[in-house]
């Protein structure tokens, strides 16, 4: 090939490649682009809560005197809305037509660990207000053992 032939022949080539190039680019810009905004669009979920807040392990015994603690604040923060015995039947919760999870049914918070219970009342999350700096720390794993006392025990075994 002589090299007049070669110049006339690479350099459309080589063009053609660079738009090419760029359109694809740009294409999947656009398409990173569309599922990020598809993904802010959708509400938080509990994964958002960090992998270190949900492994924390509860520092406070759930003991007769933790309960007794955490019903103060159960029944002026939480009771509206989750009712009196953690049924999620309570008046606000009906007003706001909320779904709530029945804590009385030991299988509903089964899935979550203390520490993302903790998270959750802490942050809230969705129709859930945050506790915030309004509770102490202790106060609120007071109230992670509240809530997890609330689920009737089928049977006597319970664990330790
Ligand atoms: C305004 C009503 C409201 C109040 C008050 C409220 N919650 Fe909630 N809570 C919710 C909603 C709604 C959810 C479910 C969030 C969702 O669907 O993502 C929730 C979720 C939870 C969960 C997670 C388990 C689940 O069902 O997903 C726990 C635990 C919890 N709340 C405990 C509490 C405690 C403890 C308090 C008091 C400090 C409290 N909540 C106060 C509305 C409320």
């Amino acid at each position: 090939m002589s090299r007049e032939m070669f110049r006339q022949m690479s350099k459309p080539v080589s063009r053609l490649a660079l738009v090419l190039f760029v359109a694809l680019v740009l294409l999947a810009a656009l398409a990173a682009q569309q599922t990020q905004s598809a993904q802010q669009a959708t509400p938080p979920s509990y994964s958002a809560i960090p992998v270190e807040a949900a492994k924390q392990a509860n520092p406070v015994k759930s003991s007769p005197e933790s309960l007794a603690r955490a019903k103060k604040w159960w029944t002026l923060d939480c009771a509206m809305c989750h009712g009196n015995d953690g049924n999620g039947k309570g008046s606000l919760a009906a007003d706001m037509k909320l779904k709530l999870a029945d804590f009385t049914d030991p299988t509903s918070l089964k899935e979550h660990t203390d520490g993302e219970i903790f998270y959750i009342i802490k942050n809230g999350h969705q129709d859930m207000p945050p506790e915030g700096d309004r509770i102490k720390p202790q106060e609120n794993w007071d109230l992670v053992n509240y809530v997890r006392s609330l689920a009737k025990k089928p049977d006597s075994a319970q664990k330790p």
